[in-house]
């Protein structure tokens, strides 16, 4: 059934975060447009918005026909320092609210940000001395650190006071869902990972902490996330607010690491002692990669386009424990949950189905 008088506009729409929301929103009947640099997806019924934040007369030039109700901003620009992360990924933003503010159509806009709102930026991540309090909780006031989310959250903050939007925040754990050649991406990673240890019969390593491997988590599924966003931003009493969102279990990765190792029929090998990052693991395997991709007749052979191992480093080398608190988008009535052992099976089908892993 169509959604006559929404219009999405879901900016990012080839990343992890935005496909799935995409997919969703047309799935509830919106018609739902798709920003990016390189809007090449092949979402069936999302309509291609090809454009670069970074440039504002050619943003204006790509919205010039469009009068979107509700804006999904889901995309970020990884830079080499927070400073830099801050002045790029705020621009995006303010660009592209400046771009739309003239039209008058905007009735909300929700942004997505994730758990280094509470953990820190990646050059200062969950260092010792500055463990927050788990289970994190919406109400933590910012840390004292640069920090990209919080400089795209007050341009929402500024943008809608001008133009009379509501707004909400939606801060997801590691986000598991499928998407080819984005920036992190846990479960294309673990794949292409598990695949090379098929292939050269090398152990499943754990790559992280002993926190990580021994505590409890939560991870944040993108069908989930899409669920939470679209909710938010067409539920009254959810307007104008940050939330949480995870998939509503909790697991110990030294439980979850042995299923996937069995699901690729693996043989794994949980915390020994040290960490042995998974980046270095794989450093020398794109030739390996390359391979299995010839033979497999796979679609990507580059590792890199896959892999985000520095980023699943970063989450599950943290020294402590960490999962949210989703306590009060329940209150409101958001009650989705997902299994996680069946958020990343069902990643690992689909990239199978699709031919990017054997
Ligand atoms: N992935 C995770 O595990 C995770 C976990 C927690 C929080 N988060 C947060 O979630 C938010 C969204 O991240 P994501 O992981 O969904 O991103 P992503 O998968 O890397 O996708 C980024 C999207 O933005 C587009 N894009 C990038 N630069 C652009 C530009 N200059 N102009 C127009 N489009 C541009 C990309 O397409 P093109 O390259 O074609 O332009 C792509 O569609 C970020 O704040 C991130 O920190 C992510």
């Amino acid at each position: 059934m169509e959604n006559t008088e929404n219009i999405a506009l879901v900016v990012g729409a080839t990343g992890i975060t935005g496909s799935n929301l995409a997919e969703e929103l047309l799935a509830q009947g919106w018609k739902t447009y798709g920003l990016s640099r390189n809007p090449n997806n092949s979402i069936t019924g999302l309509l291609p918005v090809k454009a670069d934040l970074l440039d504002e007369q050619n943003l204006m030039e790509a919205l010039k026909d469009l009068s979107p109700t509700h804006v999904y901003f889901t995309t970020w620009m990884r830079n080499d320092t927070e400073e830099e992360n801050i002045q790029i990924n705020s621009m995006l933003v303010r660009n592209l609210l400046n771009v739309l503010s003239p039209k008058k159509s905007v009735q909300h806009v929700a942004l997505v940000t994730g758990l280094k709102h509470y953990l820190g930026p990646f050059e200062s991540y969950v260092k010792e001395g500055k463990l927050p309090e788990t289970p994190v909780r919406e109400e933590h006031p910012r840390l004292p650190l640069p920090n990209f989310y919080y400089a795209q959250e007050d341009e929402i903050y500024k943008a809608s006071e001008r133009d009379g939007f509501t707004w909400s925040i939606h801060r997801p754990h590691t986000v598991v869902g499928y998407a080819v050649g984005n920036l992190m991406n846990i479960g294309a990673t673990l794949a292409v990972y598990a695949s090379i240890c098929k292939e050269t019969g090398r152990k499943f390593i754990w790559p992280g902490s002993e926190a990580q491997w021994n505590g409890i988590s939560d991870v944040t599924d993108a069908g989930i996330l899409a669920k939470q966003l679209v909710w938010a931003s067409t539920t009254e009493s959810a307007k104008n607010q940050a939330f949480n969102i995870t998939n509503g279990d909790v697991f110990r990765w030294k439980w979850l690491w042995n299923r996937l190792a069995d699901w690729f029929g693996v043989e794994s090998e949980g915390f020994n002692g040290t960490v042995r990052p998974l980046e270095k693991e794989l450093e020398n395997d794109q030739e390996i990669w390359k391979s299995i991709a010839e033979k497999y007749g796979l679609k990507e052979n580059n590792l890199d386009r896959l892999s985000s191992a520095w980023h699943t480093d970063l989450d599950l080398g943290r020294p402590l424990e960490v999962m949210c608190d989703l306590s009060k988008s329940r209150k409101l009535g958001f009650t989705a949950y997902k299994s996680t052992e069946d958020s990343f099976i069902e990643v690992f089908k689909r990239l199978r189905a699709e031919n990017i892993i054997p």
